[in-house]
Parts: structure tokens; C-alpha cells; sequence
């Protein structure tokens, strides 16, 4: 067995769990933010469903639409088959323009990963596919940083962590 690595970064379990406490934390301000601004919903990265479980018990009346490669979500986390968009995000976002150009009050991107070529890939993706579809003062949320056009950072809620969970908003 080699030996234990040094403490001077988080393990993988402080990574995730500081992740996922950052992000609950950025979605109960996001609630408050869009409660009187009416539109959908996005949530980029599916996975097992899990951010989509509590965005539609947070937002029962909102239209959410969902995307993945894959619906790897739980059982009992499964969106709406009319809100979930499989394939890749470079193809499925782009083909739903015209319905969501500049509609969308909160977008979370949920892309990241261990990899950080891949990571790159999707920051990229989510900078540049999401401006045209957010509403003016939309707020998108993100695991990795992006370079949004037309937007400013919002400082994080309590409870979130620097560095692990990003805000922005479209100005307007
Ligand atoms: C971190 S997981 C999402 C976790 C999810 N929010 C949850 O609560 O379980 C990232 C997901 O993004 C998806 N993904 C990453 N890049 C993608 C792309 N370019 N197109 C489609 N899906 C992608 C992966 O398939 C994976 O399921």
C-alpha cells in the first residue's frame, strides 16, 4: 500500500461533499432570486438526477428542462420525458433556441468531472451556449468557472465555498 498522501489539498470526498454543500447552497438563494420572475428552468448534466430531484421539489410549477448524453438518473428522479433532452449538450441545447432564446431565469451547469481536459471542454460549452438563452437578470449557476458574455459574478450565499460553486447573473 503506499503511503498516505500528505493533507495539503482536499481529498475526493471533501471535493465532492464541499461541491454539493456550495451548490444546495447557491440553489436556496436562486429560489428567493426567481420567485417573482416567471420562465424555465435548465439543468445542464443529469446525471443521477439528483440537483433534479430538488429543483422540481423546490420549483413544482416551473418547466424544467433537463439534459445528459444519458438518463442515468434514479428511479424516482426521473424528469418529465418532454422536458429531457438526451444526447449531447452541443447538439440538444442549440436545437431548442427558438423556444428558449431569452427566457431561461436560472440555468445550472453540472458538467464537471475529474478531468480536466474535459472540464475545459464543457466551461467552455456552457460559456458560450448559454448567454442567448437566459432572460435578462437570469442567473446562472455553475460547478466550474465560466466566461459568460453580458454577465456579471455574483458573490456566493452563505454556506457556499469559494471555488467551489460559481454565480452569475445577466445583466438587464
Ligand atoms: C456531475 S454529473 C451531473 C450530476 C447531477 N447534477 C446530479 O445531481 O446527479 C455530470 C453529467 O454531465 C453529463 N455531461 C457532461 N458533458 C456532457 C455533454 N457534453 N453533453 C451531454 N452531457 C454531458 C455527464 O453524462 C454526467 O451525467
Amino acid at each position: 500500500m503506499s503511503p498516505a498522501t500528505p493533507m495539503t489539498s482536499p481529498s475526493r470526498l471533501e471535493k465532492t461533499l464541499f461541491r454539493l454543500q456550495s451548490q444546495q447552497a447557491c440553489l436556496a438563494w436562486a429560489f428567493r432570486e426567481i420567485v417573482d420572475r416567471p420562465g424555465p428552468v435548465i439543468e445542464l448534466g443529469l446525471g443521477l438526477g439528483r440537483t433534479f430531484d430538488h429543483l422540481h421539489r423546490h420549483l413544482p410549477d416551473r418547466e424544467i428542462y433537463v439534459f445528459d448524453r444519458v438518463n442515468g438518473a434514479y428511479a424516482d428522479c426521473q424528469p418529465d420525458p418532454a422536458f429531457l433532452f438526451l444526447g449531447e449538450i452541443e447538439q440538444t441545447l442549440p436545437a431548442l433556441h427558438d423556444r428558449l432564446e431569452g427566457r431561461v431565469v436560472l440555468a445550472n451547469s453540472d458538467l464537471g468531472s475529474f478531468d480536466r481536459d474535459s472540464n475545459r471542454r464543457v466551461a467552455e460549452m456552457s460559456s458560450r451556449l448559454l448567454p442567448p438563452i437566459m432572460a435578462p437578470g437570469g442567473i446562472v449557476m455553475s460547478d466550474l468557472p465560466l466566461s459568460l458574455a453580458g454577465f456579471d459574478e455574483v458573490p456566493l450565499p452563505p454556506g457556499a465555498l469559494e471555488g467551489r460553486y460559481y454565480l452569475y447573473r445577466r445583466a438587464g
